[in-house]
């Protein structure tokens, strides 16, 4: 079943959308549109129903409230009526955060007194607290912000992409189609979750001609004929609009 993102413009470069109960990963620099992407593929589900889960490890939901309330995907109102859950599983819990948002956002979470109080939690412990809210909520689409944020058990780099891969095995069972964000500024360094995910999606931000230029390119994504260019990525109201080819 294919699972519509959306996005203006996104869609037909795959298919019709992206086929569900899979891992994707979107990634790119800093500013290039991860979290805006993100936001409008769970605010579009949550419209339909499906309930939304988006999991921060480095921002606070709050910021990305806030962020995305500038733009006509009704955040708001769906955070209300429990279709799109942010979830901070990051390690500084914002312990005392008080505002008007804050009965919809998880107050306390075992995470931080686990993982101790400034570390990143394990890819364990995030699993084990997304798959709890998984099935309370009976969340369809799933994003994790970012991927990159997640600590290692251990320093041995053979190790970690074992417990990365491992991860993103669980995160395929979970009945959700989820979409990893990942920091990166080169699209030819690949990572462990670039393999084992079922799509990657790149996100550009240059600057070009003394503008800033951003653009999307679609890497890989098994089992779909899928566009390969650089596309350019305009904002809208709804959020990103991709366009034609990038001249
Ligand atoms: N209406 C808008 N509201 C918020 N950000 C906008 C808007 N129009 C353009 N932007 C740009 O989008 C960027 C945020 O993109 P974001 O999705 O947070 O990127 P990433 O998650 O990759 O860092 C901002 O830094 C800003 O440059
Ligand atoms: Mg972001």
């Amino acid at each position: 079943m294919r699972i519509k993102t959306g996005i203006e413009g996104f869609d037909e470069l795959v298919q019709g959308g992206l086929l569900s109960d899979r891992v994707y990963l979107v990634s790119g620099p800093p500013g290039s549109g991860k979290t805006t992407f993100c936001v409008q593929y769970l605010a579009h589900g949550a419209a339909l129903g499906e309930t939304g889960l988006y999991v921060t490890l480095l921002e606070s939901p709050q910021n990305i409230i806030d962020d995305m309330s500038n733009y006509s995907m009704n955040v708001l109102t769906l955070i209300k009526m429990k279709k799109l859950l942010f979830a901070d599983l990051g390690p500084r819990m914002e312990y005392g955060f008080m505002d008007e948002m804050s009965e919809y956002i998880t107050p306390e979470y075992e995470v931080s007194a686990s993982a101790g109080e400034h570390e990143a939690p394990s890819p364990a412990i995030v699993f084990k607290e997304i798959a709890a809210y998984v099935s309370e909520y009976d969340v369809k689409r799933l994003v994790i912000d970012s991927v990159s944020a997640i600590r290692f058990t251990t320093r041995d780099l053979s190790l970690q992409e074992k417990e990365m891969s491992r991860f993103i095995r669980n995160l395929k069972k979970l009945g959700c189609t989820t979409i990893l964000i990942s920091e990166m500024t080169d699209p030819s360094a690949y990572s462990t979750e670039q393999f084992a995910a079922h799509g990657v999606v790149f996100m550009h931000n240059f600057l070009y001609d003394k503008t800033m230029t951003r653009a999307l390119q679609i890497i890989k994504m098994r089992g779909t004929k899928h566009d390969c260019n650089m596309r350019a990525v305009n904002f809208g109201d709804k959020g990103l609009v991709i366009n034609g080819l990038l001249e």
